[in-house]
């Protein structure tokens, strides 16, 4: 059929023409906005889950609903061994620019940025000069005695405090999202849940909304014990027949095409209701559609180029960052693990006969790139949906 009218989105962050089985989040985020806006205690949610099950369209969904209701908003992606304060600076730069028309005193604004400024300032090492020195391109000069530290737990406190008090002028509140939280470096995951914390207490209308994988709860706790009272954690996971059927069939009603009950049968098998694969099924399927129904012949025949499309875009991009001590760990992991269950990591020494110690390298840099998890002491999980069956297939 058509590829130019093809409305499925499959690809990391790709907005899906149809966000389906997520209202329960959509609503709770609601409520949350709501309770904050009108200063009453509220923990803030994260996502977590696997790889391509959608936490990063969800988060920006969720951005949408509070840019809706006159929120200042910005979003950062962390990255190991980056610390936050750059991005941080970028996303609510953006934050206060949204809320500044709403506010009835300009100097107030100014107050604000020349904080966010001198916050900025702090991410230079104290001997860069010149070019070598970053400019956060905010034209106010920078405050003095406040934000400016340089240790990131104060200077974050502070500057969240008061780019809060901004909007709570306006009666709104300012949103920070943040992806692939689990990367925070943990001096600065320290900092962000003491700045909530403080947050909260004040009962100050900002909130940080996450996400990330499933091993994000320990990652915060191990930096806060009393993470787990400031985040409410939410896990996303695949569709359900319903809500995967649901994401197929609307964008193509949309234009004026239909699937025979048994299509949607075998596209769930196919794929497991995971997003990502029902899109990027939805979407080899409909070129290979011949007329304006689609039928299960269609899935059979675009079945194999999906499976070649996920082996490169999905699993090989991923595989490709492995080294080859690595990749042996993840094809030990393959062969022990058949429904993608946790695998504990003295089986997997077993497996290669060799000593658990001297394979510690290799899970640690393979968890650092965000291939493997672990949840729980001991063992360890792929984060990748389908990962076994595919390391077994090459
Ligand atoms: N609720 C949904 N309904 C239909 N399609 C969805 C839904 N959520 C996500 N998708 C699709 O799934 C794919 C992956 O989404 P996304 O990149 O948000 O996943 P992710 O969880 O952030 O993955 P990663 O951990 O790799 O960053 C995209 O193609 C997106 O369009
Ligand atoms: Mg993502």
């Amino acid at each position: 059929m058509d590829p130019v009218r093809n409305p499925y989105a499959p690809g990391a962050g790709q907005r899906p023409p149809e966000l389906a089985g997520r209202d329960r989040e959509v609503q709770q985020f609601d409520v949350v906005l709501e309770r904050i806006a009108r200063g009453r205690p509220e923990r803030s949610l994260v996502l977590t889950g696997l790889r391509g099950v959608g936490k990063t369209v969800l988060l920006n969904a969720l951005r949408s609903q509070a840019i809706n209701r006159l929120w200042g908003t910005g979003k950062i992606e962390a990255r190991p061994d980056q610390s936050l304060r750059r991005p941080i600076v970028g996303a609510l730069h953006m934050a206060v620019r949204e809320i500044a028309p709403h506010h009835r005193d300009p100097e107030q604004v100014r107050t604000a940025l020349s904080v966010l400024k001198a916050f900025a300032l702090r991410a230079n090492d104290p001997k860069a000069t010149g070019r070598a020195r970053w400019s956060p391109g905010i034209d106010v000069p920078a405050a003095t005695g406040r934000a400016d530290t340089g240790d990131i737990e104060v200077d974050l406190v502070e500057l969240l405090v008061d780019v809060a008090a901004l909007a709570r002028d306006v009666g709104t509140g300012v949103a920070l999202f943040v992806d692939e939280m689990q990367d925070i470096p943990p001096s600065d995951v320290s900092a962000l849940c003491a700045a909530c914390h403080e947050l909260s207490q004040q009962a100050l209308p900002l909130v940080v909304v996450g996400a990330g994988l499933p091993h994000v709860p320990a990652v915060l706790s191990a930096s806060k014990s009393y993470s787990e009272r400031l985040f409410h954690y939410v896990r996303i996971d695949r569709l359900d027949r319903e809500a995967a059927d649901l994401a197929l069939v609307a964008p193509a009603a949309d234009e004026g095409v239909r699937y025979e009950p048994a299509t949607l049968d075998a596209l769930y098998t196919a794929t497991d209701g995971y997003p990502y694969f029902v899109q990027a099924y939805g979407k080899m399927t409909w070129d290979h559609a011949t007329g304006e129904v689609i039928t299960p012949d269609d899935v059979a025949v675009a079945a194999p180029e999906a499976e070649t499309e996920l082996a490169v875009g999905f699993f090989g991009s991923r595989y490709e960052r492995a080294t080859p001590a690595e990749r042996e760990y993840l094809h030990a992991m393959g062969m022990l693990s058949t429904n993608g269950d946790a695998i504990p990591t003295s089986a997997i020494a077993e497996h290669l006969g060799r000593k658990p110690s001297s394979l510690s390298p290799a899970r640690d840099s393979l968890i650092k790139k965000g291939l493997i998890y672990s949840g729980e002491r001991g063992a360890i999980a792929f984060t990748v949906p389908h990962f076994g069956p595919y390391l077994r297939r090459s």
